[in-house]
């Protein structure tokens, strides 16, 4: 089966070849800094050689500890934000079924990620017959949302299990030495993990921060790091058009540049729903800042093809398109005749599958004749080893076109001005 690769036949009708190849050059440089860690930002960049130099003790311990929670508990609840969540659930709802969302007999909740007494309320009610463990993860260590809700669950735990038997379920992922939480798991003897000094939480994902929950969800994470290997071998070609990830790279900054300033992904199967959130802050916390970067959004189809579909065809035209496309249906479902006269004969005997790649291309070709270019990422399948060769593949995007773009893609420094302010109005002394 091939690699994932990008079609970007349906941009040359806007850009031409030559257009991209002047970028050979600026290309090149920018790879040197990104593989030599000289760029800006390059203490944020060891995620580049992190699936080749992972911490193997580290990764046993998360087998260990998945074994020990898969055992031990019906339910984990993962709590983080930003950085220190989606990528965990992008993984975890790629390959789990729709419904029960995991492959073990641990489900999956999250919290943190949100400051609704609704749903934390109702969460506790949820878990409050389940056995527990919860995965608290934060790399500051101080991030609100995640505190707030490891207060809460901790309590429950406690309550829930004893100090004694608590602290055998609670497990934290965070610095390696410094910040509260660290000083709390020390102090309390929960078992830690590690969030890598130089790699930012969106970049994180095949650490620990992603890894503990991904496989206690029975995802098979050698596979997952095996993609990854292999896409970080592919990509690390300064030649443009050898390097898909860098032509994606450029073709974003020359489409930027030409007046498209929002990129909008589009998937088609709702398993990857959470992907294309994980890939809306990869790219805008590494992008927008300066005064700069395409605000990147995404649309689940067909259904918003019902609701945005019409801003996308007719609105002005300032978008371009990246739709996710799942080469192989695993779940082929077919279209039986029926005694029912609804006129739908025509698609008797075709699977879901294929009629929904028709409402595909048939958007794909509308797009493109509204004025709307249109990139496309094929995945052959659902599964481990190509989820692994996607993330490595998105994070590499993100860097190069970032580095085109003139920023540092591996700060966020606008996430920091919130997190002050609400810590200030909230009446914190010493922000
Ligand atoms: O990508 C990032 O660095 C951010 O989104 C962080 O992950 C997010 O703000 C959570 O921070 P922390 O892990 O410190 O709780």
């Amino acid at each position: 089966m091939s690699n994932i690769n990008l079609d970007y036949t349906n941009v040359l009708k806007f850009i031409t070849q030559e257009d991209i190849n002047k970028y050979s050059d600026v290309v090149k440089e920018n790879h040197s800094r990104l593989r030599g860690k000289s760029g800006v930002g390059c203490e944020f960049t060891d995620w580049i050689d992190y699936p080749f130099c992972y911490d193997k003790q580290e990764f046993d311990n998360i087998k260990k500890a998945t074994q020990y929670i898969n055992e031990n508990a019906d339910a984990m609840i993962v709590l983080g934000i930003g950085g220190s969540y989606l990528g965990a659930r992008a993984v975890i709802e790629a390959l789990t079924p729709t419904f029960s969302k995991t492959n073990s007999n641990t489900k999956i909740y999250y919290a943190g990620n949100n400051i609704s007494s609704k749903y934390i309320k109702q969460l506790i009610e949820e878990v409050k017959d389940k056995s527990l463990c919860i995965n608290v993860i934060s790399k500051s260590g101080t991030t609100l949302e995640t505190s707030i809700a490891f207060r809460i669950f901790k309590d429950l735990m406690e309550k829930k299990y004893g100090k004694e038997e608590a602290k055998n379920r609670i497990f934290v992922t965070t610095d390696k030495e410094k910040g509260v939480l660290k000083n709390i798991a020390n102090t309390e003897g929960y078992m830690t993990f590690t969030v890598p000094d130089g790699i930012c939480g969106r970049y994180s994902v095949l650490t620990s921060v992603g890894l503990l929950p991904i496989s206690v969800a029975g995802i098979n994470i050698d596979e997952l790091i095996k993609g990854a290997q292999d896409m970080a071998n592919i990509l690390n070609n300064e030649n443009l058009n050898e390097n898909s990830a860098y032509l994606y790279a450029v073709i974003r900054n020359i489409l930027y540049n030409n007046g498209k300033k929002i990129e909008i992904m589009a998937n088609y199967d709702s398993s990857l729903k959470y992907f294309t959130k994980w890939c809306t802050q990869l790219f805008n916390e590494s992008e927008g800042k300066e005064g700069k970067g395409i605000y990147f959004s995404t649309v689940e189809n067909t259904t918003d093809l019902h609701s945005i579909g019409q801003y996308i065809q007719q609105s002005e035209r300032i978008i371009f398109e990246t739709v996710l496309n799942v080469e192989q249906d695993t779940f082929p479902y077919i279209i039986e005749h029926t005694s029912i006269d609804d006129g739908l004969e025509y698609i008797e005997g075709k699977t879901l599958d294929y009629i929904n790649k028709k409402a595909m291309e048939g958007t794909i070709v509308a797009h493109v004749d509204g004025q709307v270019p249109n990139l496309k990422i094929n995945i052959p399948i659902l599964k481990e080893y190509y989820i692994g060769q996607l993330v490595y593949y998105f994070q590499t995007v993100a860097a190069m076109s970032g580095y085109i773009l003139g920023i540092n893609p591996f700060n966020q420094p606008g996430v920091e001005d919130y997190k002050k302010n609400m810590f200030k109005l909230l009446g914190k002394t010493n922000v």
